[in-house]
């Protein structure tokens, strides 16, 4: 009965307010969880600003993070924190599962899908420059190692979810070398899974499918470069009620870090009004976090060591009841979901169908 300890990173904004909401719910849910406080806020080290050294090892030492929001600068200034993290530990799927939640009125009521982002390159790679005045050229890097394993990942999560179909998301028509490459591993790593249906989606022509009738798109897994599943991701969340309410995980071989999808929200930060749903299902989802030490593995880049079994599912599933029941009955939900409840008194509304 020993104690899991898990990395805690409360973030900017609303993130602290959040993650107060989830640690209250664990603790009231009896949840064996240790949370291990770190600051992911840059220190000079060698005159190089780097994320602390506590932070880095509590993660490297527990496997397993939950992280709140960072705030991202606009156009010049430091790379992104949530970036900086996702490269150090080598975070290659991002994973994103958009469902909607029975009982909650949205125009939509039939969607279930799961994104799987690549979550190292493409566009996120950072290498820009200004070649002469007026011109800037942004490099999209793909190569075929990250593209393989993220397939491989996406094809491993709708077996193990019983999804039957991955779809891989792309703009090959126009981008015919990285895209083309990606869907050609993804096609390869396809042949591997013979009882899972695949087939390539054009990214522009999936945005129209699915907010006209999102139904055809449930039952599978839609695997992406990393730019695509950003901007899809938070399409999809439209679908459902918004980014309150859309949890994900970054998934790596040595570590992982679940978060929510939204920002730091600064506008409502400290005003006790933001919503802690998606930061609490991504701890679900943490929970939840399979072993996939049958991962079939022939190469070293695919990430198939073990991963971290937390063996907490029953504890997932009734917080997630306790949760999607409260909003279904829409009394006591946050201004992002309709209504007038603080985040505390939604909080506690959960934690009361917890302990009832
Ligand atoms: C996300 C966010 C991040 C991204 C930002 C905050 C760097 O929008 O997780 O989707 O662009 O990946
Ligand atoms: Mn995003």
């Amino acid at each position: 009965n020993g104690k899991y300890s898990v990395t805690l990173i409360p973030g900017d904004g609303i993130g602290p307010e959040i993650s107060e909401s989830v640690k209250a719910i664990y603790s009231a849910a009896k949840v064996p969880i240790e949370w291990e406080e770190v600051s992911v806020t840059p220190v000079l080290k060698g005159g190089k600003t780097v994320i602390p050294d506590a932070a880095i090892n509590s993660v490297k030492k527990n496997t397993v993070a939950l992280k709140g929001p960072l705030a991202t600068p606009i156009g010049k200034g430091h790379v992104s924190l949530n970036l900086t993290l996702r490269r150090t530990f080598n975070l290659f799927a991002n994973v994103r599962p958009c469902a909607s939640i029975k009982g909650f009125k949205t125009p939509y009521d039939d969607v279930n899908t799961v994104l799987i982002r690549e979550n190292t390159e493409g566009e996120y790679s950072g290498i820009e420059h200004e070649i002469v005045d007026g011109v800037v050229q942004s490099i999209k890097l793909i190569t075929w190692d990250a593209s393989e394993r993220v397939a491989r990942y996406a094809f491993h999560y709708a077996q193990s979810s019983g999804r039957k179909r991955v779809t891989a998301v792309h703009k090959a028509n126009i981008m015919k070398m990285s895209d083309g490459m990606f869907l050609s591993a993804c096609r390869q790593v396809s042949k591997e899974f013979p009882d899972i249906a695949y087939d390539e989606d054009l990214l522009d022509r999936v945005c129209l499918q699915v907010v006209q009738n999102p139904a055809p798109y449930s039952n599978r897994v839609m695997v992406m470069p990393n730019l695509y599943g950003d901007i899809l991701s938070d399409m999809c969340a439209g679908l459902i009620g918004g980014l309150g309410l859309t949890p994900s995980g970054n998934i790596g071989r040595d570590a992982s870090i679940f978060e929510a999808v939204h920002g730091s929200a600064p506008d409502i930060a400290g005003k006790g009004l933001a919503n802690p749903t998606a930061l609490l299902l991504s701890s679900l989802m943490m929970l939840r976090y399979v072993n996939v030490q049958n991962f079939a593995c022939n190469s070293e880049v695919t990430g198939c060591s073990p991963y971290r079994h937390m063996d907490l599912n029953e504890h997932a599933v009734k917080i997630e009841d306790a949760t999607l029941s409260t909003i279904a009955e829409g009394k006591t939900i946050t201004g992002d979901l309709g209504g007038k409840a603080s985040t505390k008194e939604y909080t506690n509304a959960i934690i009361a169908k917890l302990t009832a």
